[in-house]
């Protein structure tokens, strides 16, 4: 049964395969007609903790276009949190405010503490190294788009799979499909084993890597990921890393014809402005799909489609 509404969306794992394709079916409506003013009687809060240009942006977009309000901030700094206000109390306050609440935060855990203790839904946009479920569910639309199906995917995950909250989310929902996931990784920086365990549970293959042209042949989504320098304990085992992966467009020439590139974004140098005119670079159109999921998973928390 998809049951939605009035439902916070913490983890990818919250929702079932069938309400994971609702929200994209939802989507694809959106895709076609942008404007449906059916927000004009609501407000969303948009709370970010942390910095954000596509998430934050996206939401606030996806909110605009369909006829609603936004209020929230930017960045702590200009909120009572520098006060000490606590997040409960932070939360409680501005779901007297609004009709839902986006939040984005570094502590893992902090988005389902949130939903426990709010009257109104959460969506987490990112909590820690932890979750990041609404870049999933674009994640997943982008791939069905590009490729006609979420069946018999190969994807190739390269970077920085330790602290990269986008692909613990995206390996998680995949699990529901027949997928074929290639790590590739600093030996350091691997998939952790609570994700692959999902991978296993699920009787799907993984194969890990540190060499990225041996996967180059063999995928049809190459996602690639920044390494997360923000989340080093130590910032030399950072520069040691840094630099360990950096596709550009002579590297692509193994690759299949139906292979796209997504990169959650922000990238810093894993991702050469050369591949940005290859057709097979999809990673600004997959941050414009972001607008359309976001639109639509709004819409189905509010139980307005
Ligand atoms: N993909 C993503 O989460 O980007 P931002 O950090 O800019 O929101």
């Amino acid at each position: 049964m998809i049951k939605i509404k009035n439902r916070s969306l913490v983890s990818i794992t919250d929702y079932t395969k069938d309400e994971i394709l609702r929200i994209l079916d939802i989507a694809e409506g959106f895709e076609e007609d942008q404007r449906q003013k059916i927000l004009r009687d609501y407000v969303i809060a948009t709370l970010f903790f942390e910095p954000s240009t596509r998430t934050r942006l996206s939401f606030e977009s996806a909110v605009q276009y369909l006829g609603g309000s936004i209020v929230g901030f930017a960045s702590p700094d200009v909120t009572s949190v520098t006060k000490g206000e606590t997040l409960k109390d932070t939360i409680l306050t501005v779901s007297n405010y609004s009709d839902l609440i986006v939040m984005r935060n570094p502590m893992d855990g902090s988005a389902r503490y949130a939903s426990e203790v709010s009257p109104v839904p959460i969506i987490n946009a990112g909590d820690g190294a932890n979750q990041h479920p609404t870049q999933c569910l674009l994640d997943l639309y982008s791939i069905r788009k590009t490729q006609g199906s979420l069946d018999n995917i190969h994807i190739a995950m390269v970077g920085d799979l330790k602290y990269g909250r986008t692909v613990h989310s995206l390996v998680q929902a995949l699990s529901l499909w027949n997928t074929t996931f290639h790590f590739v990784s600093p030996e350091s920086l691997k998939m952790p084993s609570s994700v692959k365990t999902w991978v296993k549970k699920a009787g799907l293959e993984y194969h890990q890597y540190t060499d990225f042209m041996e996967v180059m042949p063999k995928a049809d989504i190459l996602y690639m990921t920044r390494i997360q320098g923000e989340r080093f304990p130590d910032p030399l085992e950072y520069e040691k890393v840094k630099n360990a992966y950096v596709l550009d467009n002579s590297m692509l020439e193994t690759s299949k014809d139906n292979l796209r590139i997504l990169h959650p974004l922000p990238r810093v140098n894993e991702l050469n402005e050369d591949v940005d005119g290859n057709p097979k670079a999809y990673y600004f159109q997959q941050a414009k799909n972001g607008v359309y999921v976001r639109q639509a998973l709004i819409a189905a928390i509010l139980g307005l489609k």
